[in-house]
């Protein structure tokens, strides 16, 4: 039996990374899933390695037109919406006297406000058709606890950890179940760039520091995108109907919370 047979998904930032194996995941469980990215190539791409059951959907979570028109398309492909995750972000890294506006204010557009208007516009359409849903949103161990290079990306990721308890608690009485997942250090082309980030300001030799992160993981290891799947599929069904408001850690063993 299929976990997720019969249930419309739309996954943020889904082109490549974490998004992409939660999109593979959902539509093993017998989900359509709307990969919703930025980089409209890029999804294509995804969607078709994936299959029939997936899509590629213009999106700039930054944009609120680009939101209103993305849930649109998904509502009239699919006839509505089960489960959203909110996935996209970025990252950036300074020590605190270097930190720009510009990268405050991207960091912010996308991780923060990006998560919030996105989650608004599908929780309207999802208490619209009366069905209720299941939203994920993306946290992680940076919005745990502060870093002394990370500032931002920290701030962004415990904004998501609060908006993911005030969307569950005002949501869940349209039988709508918000949560998040924070993982911890996780392989892949968004790690590529936030060990180049390091070398730069570290003054390391490239893939040190993503040696070294994954040494320090009780695990043993960095994590995959693929460790993340178990808690999303899990978190979008019918299992986590009780589930509220809450942030879980899949990180290794790294944060305990
Ligand atoms: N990789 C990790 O170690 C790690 C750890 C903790 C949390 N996370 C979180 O998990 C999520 C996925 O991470 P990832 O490693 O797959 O990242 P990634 O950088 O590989 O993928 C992010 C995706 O978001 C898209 N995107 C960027 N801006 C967008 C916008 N304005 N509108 C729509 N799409 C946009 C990008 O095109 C890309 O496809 C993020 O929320 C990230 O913060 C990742």
């Amino acid at each position: 039996m299929k976990r997720l047979e019969g249930k419309t998904a739309i996954i943020t930032g889904a082109a490549r990374g974490i998004g992409k194996a939660f999109a593979t995941a959902y539509v093993r469980e017998g989900a359509t899933v709307a990969i919703a990215d930025i980089n409209i190539e890029r999804a294509q791409e995804t969607a078709a390695e994936i299959g029939p059951q997936a899509y590629a959907v213009q999106l700039d979570v930054t944009d609120q037109a680009s939101i209103d028109a993305a849930v649109k398309t998904v509502e009239e492909r699919s006839g509505g919406i089960d489960i959203l995750i909110n996935n996209a972000a970025l990252f950036d890294l300074a020590p605190i006297v270097e930190i720009t506006r510009a990268s405050y204010d991207k960091l912010f557009a996308v991780n923060v406000s990006g998560t919030l208007f996105m989650l608004q516009a599908v929780a309207r359409s999802m208490i619209a058709r009366g069905k209720g849903g299941k939203i994920i949103n993306m946290a992680s161990q940076a919005g745990r606890r502060g870093e002394p290079l990370v500032a931002i990306y920290c701030a962004t990721k415990a904004a998501v950890i609060s908006i993911t308890q005030s969307a569950g608690l005002n949501l869940i009485q349209h039988g709508i179940n918000v949560n998040a997942i924070a993982p911890g250090v996780v392989d892949g082309e968004h790690w590529d760039g936030v060990d180049a980030l390091f070398a730069r300001y570290e003054n390391r030799p490239l893939g040190e520091k993503k040696k070294l992160v994954g040494k320090e993981v009780p695990f043993g290891r960095m994590g995959t995108a693929e460790d993340l799947t178990g808690m999303a599929v899990f978190l979008a069904s019918a299992e986590a109907e009780y589930i509220v408001a809450q942030t879980y850690n899949v990180d290794g063993g790294n944060w305990m919370s």
